[in-house]
């Protein structure tokens, strides 16, 4: 293998849709992070190249839930994630967003480039359309049955449940996320990528040249699509939230989310500098995509191939593609709020970033799907952090303070610092971290932590003090040299930790290179010390057991993580005393015939009796609602609802698109009672 000088190293743009949370660290940014500390600190020339995607349906589908447009969505969730990332040390040369400019015209260059170079094939063809909405149904829009698994939701470009990658015309029984409609056909025309004219060439270049070379999970997952055949694929949409399709006649059409967001990257190096193409178009650059296994053929095949057909960009070298983190035992799931979100760890545990990235580095899905635990967390906090690399330079740069007024002390060769066999625990972390194989770099370096810490116990220099100090003195200047080692070479996996150590060592700034690990003479004689300020805390039950709660509780399970219907528009008292609502109880229901949703309720009003229609029968049975109290308003005007005349209106509460509940009184109220 050789190693080239520079690295262009990316990670997928997250959807600017909502927050992030430990999967996204564990699978992508956090093993990216590492890599890139440690061939920065091998003076390899690194770009880190991050941003938001801001396209898609993802983003227009959270609009329309919180009620605001794509671009206040994109805005607000853009901040959020990119002051996570700052907060967990992802250090990115650049974050950018597909929104941005440079980007639009990245795209829109990329685009007509291939366009020009009669690289598409146009195609008209019949598509999902909702007519009530009024729109084709792409993507994410539509949900349906997986032809390939038979899970229930899956969407119209991928199953999430088997990973397939499907369009929306497969899906068995569709259904528009939209209006529930069931969707009709509609002609309209595309551009596509023919994907079969690069099969030859992609069979060369993974399936026989990356064997080995890229982790089996990617290489099996491309050589499966590869050997399967390729067909053309549809890149663009209709859609009106997007990079707009550059030619002529494709009015109310943008570019699909998934060929411009991976230029993106490209889009990002050039906002961080005008020197972007030797991060891109030069031989000697080496380009690392680090992705989630759900990524793996956009940027295994389907860039690769845009960038081919481009003609003008190198490729990427690997692909370092995670497997999912689960969350104690389920997957991760933002919509029904099973996750732990990072800005909300930063609250619950202030500054204890680096336990985090300890965590999910020690149990990262590398190979296969792993479950994050806070018992495992509590476990590897206490045991780990605190009792083996926390314990041990604290205790060095207590004693060290007690002995020899926190001065580094004299050594003469009583147990040689080359017993601790720095140098090829170094060599075994290089190896690993070349590899991607980020827990087995943090495992090693862990093993000088607990050699160190073993050393300490087995000399006992608070009892050799009484009888032989010069032996303490050697022992402790091992101690510190071997904290001074560890302070580099944990810098990649827990650099605010890392940072504090340097601090505590009075370390030179300069030492923060892979080169100086092995040394013996970080320290000189006689250098001073600051005092131990702890590195770990230990988590108590409690802590782990709020945790828990916190993910388990209903409340938070039914909340959609922050979004939340905006407060409407500010209305006078007197507009509020308009409303004329009662308490009332519902005596009779029954479905409205040829209808879903509507029920036909006779309410009681205590002096009254009405009829109203409801759109609730999906949601209740008839049977289930005859003797409920509800609140209800009684002076709204009439309605002819399916031939039968609605008056007034039963108050629901709404929980999310699903759930609806009745404004119920608190036991019985008396039938007619006024509220307000
Ligand atoms: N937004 C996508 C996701 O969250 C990833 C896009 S990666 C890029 O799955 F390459 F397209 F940018
Ligand atoms: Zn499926």
């Amino acid at each position: 293998m050789t190693y080239p000088q520079r690295y262009t190293v990316t990670t997928a743009l997250p959807y600017a849709n909502g927050p992030i949370h430990i999967g996204h660290l564990a699978g992508v940014y956090v093993p990216a992070d590492i890599y890139v500390r440690y061939l920065r600190m091998k003076n390899k020339e690194v770009a880190f190249i991050g941003g938001s995607d801001e396209h898609g349906v993802p983003i227009t589908i959270q609009a329309k839930l919180e009620g605001v447009s794509p671009q206040d969505i994109v805005n607000k969730y853009h901040q959020i994630i990119k002051k996570s990332f700052k907060d967990f040390g992802i250090s990115f040369d650049v974050y950018s967003r597909t929104s941005a400019k440079i980007h639009h015209e990245t795209a829109t260059e990329f685009f007509k480039t291939l366009y020009d170079q009669g690289e598409f094939v146009e195609k008209t063809i019949e598509q999902l359309y909702d007519a009530e909405a009024r729109m084709f149904l792409a993507d994410r829009y539509v949900q349906g049955r997986c032809p390939k698994c038979t899970y229930e939701e899956a969407y119209g470009d991928q199953c999430e449940n088997c990973g397939s990658s499907l369009s929306p015309t497969e899906l068995i029984e569709p259904k528009s996320v939209l209006s529930g409609a069931k969707p009709v056909l509609r002609k309209t025309k595309h551009w596509y990528l023919p994907l079969d004219k690069y099969e030859n060439w992609l069979k060369d270049w993974i399936v026989k040249g990356k064997k080995g070379e890229w982790k089996p999970n990617v290489f099996g997952q491309c050589s499966s699509w590869i050997n399967d055949g390729l067909r053309a694929r549809a890149v663009t949409r209709d859609l009106d939230w997007g990079v707009p399709v550059p030619v002529d006649g494709a009015e109310g059409k943008v570019l699909y989310v998934w060929f411009d967001a991976p230029i993106g990257y490209i889009s990002a190096t050039k906002e961080m500098t005008t020197d972007w193409e030797k991060w891109w178009k030069s031989k000697d650059s080496k380009l690392v995509h680090f992705i989630g296994k759900d990524n793996i053929v956009f940027h295994c095949i389907i860039f690769p191939s845009m960038l081919k057909a481009e003609g003008s960009y190198i490729l990427p070298d690997n692909v370092p593609a995670n497997e999912f983190m689960n969350l104690e035992g389920n997957k991760i799931s933002t919509s029904k709020n099973w996750a732990v979100w990072l800005h909300e760890y930063l609250k619950d545990f202030p500054g204890q970033q680096d336990v985090l990235r300890y965590v999910l580095t020690s149990n990262a899905p590398e190979t296969k799907d792993n479950d994050f635990t806070w018992k495992d967390f509590q476990a590897k906090n206490n045991n780990e952090l605190v009792a083996i690399l926390g314990n041990f330079i604290n205790r060095v740069v207590v004693l060290t303070h007690k002995y020899f007024d926190g001065q580094v002390p004299e050594s003469d060769s009583l147990k040689s610092f080359k017993e601790f066999h720095v140098e090829e625990i170094k060599d075994r972390v290089d190896k690993a971290l070349d590899n991607y194989k980020f827990r087995e770099g943090l495992a090693e370096m862990m093993t000088l932590a607990r050699a160190g810490n073993k050393y300490l116990a087995d000399t006992e220099p608070w009892h050799l003090i009484k009888t032989d100090k010069k032996a303490v003195a050697t022992i402790l200047n091992n101690c510190l040299q071997i904290s001074a080692n560890l302070a580099i070479l944990m810098a990649p996996f827990l650099p605010y930790t890392s940072q504090k150590v340097f601090e505590t060592l009075n370390l030179k700034k300069s030492f923060l290179k892979w080169d100086y690990i092995g040394k013996v003479d970080l320290l000189e004689e006689g250098q001073q010390i600051i005092k131990a300020n702890l590195l770990f805390t230990k988590v108590e039950d409690k802590e782990i057991e709020n945790q828990v709660n916190k993910l388990t509780s209903t409340k938070n399970q039914n909340q959609k993580r922050e979004t939340h219907f905006p407060i409407k528009e500010e209305i006078e008292f007197d507009d509020f005393l308009k409303m004329d609502i009662r308490i009332v109880k519902i005596i009779e229901a029954e479905k409205v015939p040829n209808t879903d949703k509507l029920l036909k309720l006779k309410i009681d009003l205590g002096f009254e009796q009405r009829t109203i229609i409801s759109g609730i029968a999906h949601l209740y049975k008839p049977e289930e609602m005859i003797g409920k109290q509800a609140s209800y308003l009684a002076n709204l005007k009439a309605r002819k609802i399916k031939g039968v005349e609605s008056r007034g209106m039963i108050l629901m509460i709404q929980e999310s698109d699903s759930g609806l509940k009745f404004l119920s009184p608190d036991g019985e109220a008396e039938l007619g009672s006024t509220v307000g």
